[in-house]
């Protein structure tokens, strides 16, 4: 092999410095950084609307969460501009959070709206957190899991205090028809012998339909051996009405529910 001379060493020690270099350029820089709108009245009065339109649908109006958790909770806490920013364009992959297709400063003058909320967050957990834990136990672990246990008819619950808020989780155990999660729709099959299951619908195409029924079976059928598919508007979860679960009680399970966070909340 013959000898490489200094110079050639050197120009490939500096191409290879470079290339370095580059793969290491910092990304462009994220425009929370140097928010031109935080304190500026009329930028925060635009804020307002863009907050109203785009978001308090699920974040409420005082942004103290609705079907999405509590904005004001998170923003008193670590929350930066920079994660913010990050977060409400990108959305949260697989939650109902949508990513954002508004411009860079339309962003910042909802940062701007939002950092200036004032009012104590209501989010935080209260009630008796293990009698919470008991009443879920009993009534609720049949149908949702937390972590490796539990149901499969209702959804995974392991991180519900990270997505909804008190008030969303009161009104699903109260009435829980109100609002039905996405992919959880009632159906009852009636078969052509007269057999019905009823359960939660996982697919359904034109010639055929699939349901986890209330023994967690998963049930497929031609629909040309049903007689009839009922879609229905109430939940298959039961209606925890004040007899069924008092004030006291509603207020432990809400305090248990929302001191689920998941194990990925730091990771993320
Ligand atoms: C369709 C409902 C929906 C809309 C519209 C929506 N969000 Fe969300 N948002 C959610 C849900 C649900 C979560 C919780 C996601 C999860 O499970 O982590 C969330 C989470 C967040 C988070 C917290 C993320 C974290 O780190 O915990 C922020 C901040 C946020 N939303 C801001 C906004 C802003 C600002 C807007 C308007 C531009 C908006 N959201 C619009 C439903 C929504
Ligand atoms: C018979 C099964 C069943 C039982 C028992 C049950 N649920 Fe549900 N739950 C469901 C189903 C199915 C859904 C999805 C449809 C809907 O949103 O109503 C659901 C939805 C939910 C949601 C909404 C999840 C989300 O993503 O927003 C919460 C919260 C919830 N249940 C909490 C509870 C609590 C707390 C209890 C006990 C007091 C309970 N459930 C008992 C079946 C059940």
């Amino acid at each position: 092999m013959p000898r490489m001379s200094t110079a050639r060493w050197l120009l490939l020690l500096v191409a290879a410095a470079c290339a370095v270099a580059r793969a290491q350029e910092p990304p462009a820089p994220n425009p929370a950084k140097n928010n031109p709108h935080l304190g500026n009245k009329e930028a925060i009065r635009s804020g307002m609307t863009m907050y109203r339109v785009r978001c308090a649908d699920c974040h409420g109006l005082d942004a103290k969460g609705y079907r999405g958790p509590d904005l004001t909770a998170l923003l008193s806490g670590e929350m930066t501009d920079e994660r913010l920013f990050n977060t409400i364009r990108k959305g949260v992959p697989g939650t109902d959070m949508p990513p954002s297709q508004a411009s860079d400063d339309e962003l910042l003058l909802t940062i701007a709206y939002l950092r200036n909320l004032t009012g104590t967050p209501t989010e935080t957990v209260t009630g008796n957190v293990d009698n919470g834990a008991r009443i879920f136990a009993a009534q609720c672990a049949s149908c949702h899991r937390i972590g490796l246990r539990g149901g499969r008819i209702g959804p995974d619950l392991t991180r519900i205090g990270v997505s909804r808020s008190r008030a969303s989780l009161v009104r699903e155990i109260r009435t829980p028809s109100e609002w039905m999660a996405p992919t959880y729709e009632t159906v009852t099959l009636v078969t052509k012998d007269g057999q019905r299951i009823r359960g939660v619908k996982k697919n359904e195409d034109v010639f055929s339909i699939q349901v986890m029924d209330v023994r967690e079976r998963i049930q497929g059928y031609l629909k040309s051996d049903l007689k009839e598919v009922i879609y229905e508007k109430e939940s298959l979860m039961p209606a925890f009405g004040a007899a069924r679960l008092n004030d006291g009680d509603l207020n432990d399970l809400v305090g248990y529910l929302t001191s689920l966070r998941g194990a990925d909340r730091a990771a993320r």
